[in-house]
């Protein structure tokens, strides 16, 4: 086993030691050995692949469809993509040089930010938030601009923006806007979005609009920030979470062509290209009618768990911003227990055997508040339940 030289480990990119592995993943590793230990933890669908989506790979593979495809992604995904991006969400891209195929949104997101950034520019953060743009944005050498949004129910007001780009001003290059949410399942409705887009249509500011969870909008229809800026909007969307594909890892990004085609070669450096029964497998579920009705039947069961799930915690004394999308509740930890969202999780996993992700893994805003991830069965969410009710009867200080 070689063992590195110590010198070595000093010349690395300094940005690095600003940033750890992921917390989400590190907790979840944690509490993985702690035996019949029920977790809630990751953004993980439980649903099986549907078969005719299966199907498309296996074909891929037994026609030999085994070379480099395009960079950019196969033309019949790239059509497939901009086919369902109009048909549900009204907005228009040209396959050709307007969509880009990822490994997941999260190359997507980090070929992205790794395409506009410059060291020392400012990134707006509405928080709580998916981690990882906070991570990228500092190896990136990026100053996240945090705006915690738990004080307005975890929506970004116009309000707030303003005053953030008031106070930072040309510095800023970009803001990240995240609906349905992780960590929180809130959403933006239309009006939320045509106010968003108007405060930042006088600005040169880039809007990364992370959509991967549009096709899970439950009482609200998806509207996108496309829609309404197109012009300084990169759209992130994908499989993984409306086909429960998220190991197949293929990601969308779309948005004005020639902003485009810059993050496209950021891509090409670090993967070439996705691969091809993946392609094939997003293509049929993104461009088919059947591949359009499974999210729909998939929606319908996560709605109920959100409904069972948020009507529990409440009663336990939880207070819910009652999510409408996506498959999180992020939920205050009553008074009168720890207000340590470690130590409360912590605690709960090793007591009573339930895992949730503590809050503040998702930044500022997120301090004494858990993340439960309802892509579960419902009999295990049931189980889940009673372990949590057992946990605050018998640990209420
Ligand atoms: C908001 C958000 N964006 C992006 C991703 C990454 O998606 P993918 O699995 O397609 O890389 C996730 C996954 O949890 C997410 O929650």
């Amino acid at each position: 086993m070689p063992e590195v030289k110590p010198a070595l480990l000093n010349n690395l990119n300094r940005h690095l030691g600003l940033v750890g592995p992921s917390a989400i993943r590190a907790f979840d590793i944690e509490v993985s050995s702690i035996p019949d230990i029920i977790k809630l933890t990751l953004g993980e669908p439980d649903f099986n692949v549907p078969d005719h989506i299966k199907k498309a790979a296996i074909q891929s593979i037994e026609t030999n469809d085994s070379h480099y495809a395009a960079s950019n992604g196969t033309s019949k995904l790239r059509e497939s993509a901009a086919g369902f991006l109009a048909d549900r969400y009204d907005v228009h891209y040209d396959a050709e040089s307007e969509v880009v195929v990822t490994i997941g949104a999260t190359e997507a997101i980090y070929d992205t930010l790794t395409t506009i950034l410059n060291p020392g520019d400012k990134i707006i953060l509405p928080t709580p938030i998916f981690p990882l743009y906070i991570a990228v944005g500092l190896v990136d050498g990026a100053q996240p601009i945090f705006v915690d949004t738990s004080t307005n129910d975890f929506v970004l007001s116009p309000e707030m923006l303003k005053a953030a780009i008031a106070e930072h001003g040309d510095d800023i290059k970009a803001v990240v806007l995240n609906f349905p949410s992780n960590p929180t399942g809130v959403t933006y409705n239309e009006e939320q979005i045509k106010a968003i887009a108007d405060v930042l249509r006088g600005t040169n500011i880039i809007v990364i609009s992370d959509e991967i969870y549009s096709e899970l909008s439950y009482e609200n229809t998806h509207v996108s920030m496309a829609k309404y800026l197109p012009e300084q909007t990169i759209l992130l969307n994908g499989v993984s979470k409306s086909h429960a594909m998220t190991g197949y890892r293929i990601g969308i990004l779309a948005g004005p062509a020639q902003l485009v085609q810059k993050i496209a070669m950021i891509h090409q450096f670090a993967t070439t290209t996705a691969s091809n029964p993946a392609m094939a497998a997003a293509a049929e579920a993104l461009g088919t009618e059947d591949g359009r009705q499974d999210t729909l039947n998939m929606k319908v069961e996560y709605m109920q768990r959100r409904d069972y799930v948020y009507e529990k915690m409440t009663e336990l004394g939880f207070k819910v911003a009652k999510p409408d999308g996506a498959f999180y509740i992020f939920a205050k930890i009553p008074a009168g227990y720890s207000q340590d969202d470690f130590v409360f999780a912590r605690d709960l996993a090793q007591k009573n055997g339930l895992a949730l992700i503590p809050g503040s893994s998702f930044g500022p805003g997120g301090e004494g508040y858990v993340r439960l991830s309802y892509a579960a069965s419902i009999e295990k969410l049931q189980q889940a339940m009673q372990r949590l009710s057992t946990y605050m009867k018998e640990n209420a200080k």
